[in-house]
């Protein structure tokens, strides 16, 4: 799959390398609660809230399909940074997974064609390692002026999931059921199973 992303697009960067002290489960749950975006990143990407719009389960692989839509910039806010302006109002996410050592974001936007590729090594019981590949097609020239601030951007998404990390998840029980808990419970399906693939969900 890398090797298939590296022949059509231009290597941006690697970013948000880090060794994180918490085990692989929870690091995967953490990276595929689909509700964590208006929480743990909502001041970074001001999305209001996270629609799950489709989740495709092939057993150690699957697709989810998120629309987030974002906070409206008050006039005040406009004026102070225009840039708002061309920031879409939903942030439309397709994110695709490959259980247990990959999860990659597909971007589309006028400017670019962006393949975020997020890695997931565990180093020991308690302790893992991240690191992104990020590639892109540009579309315009412009494209080219913003790669520095991709990976600023990424590594700071990294950051905040390593800071929150340091609390949550394997050991706490399941409430109710969210849909966008979807991903989550397919990390779980997979880690129990793991190395045999699973039998994929289809009732969803
Ligand atoms: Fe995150």
């Amino acid at each position: 799959m890398a090797n298939e992303i590296a022949a059509e697009y231009e290597f941006i960067g690697v970013t948000g390398a880090r060794s994180i002290p918490t085990d692989l489960l929870s690091l995967l749950l953490n990276m595929h609660d689909y509700n964590h975006q208006n929480g743990t990143h909502r001041e970074l990407f001001e999305i209001e809230s996270v629609q799950m719009k489709q989740f495709i389960d092939e057993g150690f692989h699957s697709h989810a399909y998120l629309s987030q839509p974002r906070k409206q910039p008050r006039l005040r806010d406009i004026l102070k940074n225009p840039a708002q302006l061309a920031m879409p109002k939903v942030l439309e996410a397709h994110l695709e997974n490959f259980f247990p050592f990959m999860g990659l974001l597909h971007g589309e936007d006028k400017l670019l064609s962006l393949k975020e590729c997020h890695f997931y090594v565990p180093e020991a019981d308690r302790q893992s390692r991240v690191f992104v590949l990020m590639y892109m097609k540009a579309h315009s020239p412009i494209a080219h002026l913003i790669k520095g601030n991709l990976l600023k951007l990424i590594d700071v998404v990294v950051d905040q999931d390593a800071k929150i990390l340091n609390k949550i998840y394997a050991d706490v029980p399941q409430r109710i059921k969210l849909n966008n808990e979807v991903g989550m419970d397919w990390v779980r399906r997979n880690f129990e199973s793991f190395p045999v693939a699973p039998e994929p969900n289809l009732s969803r």
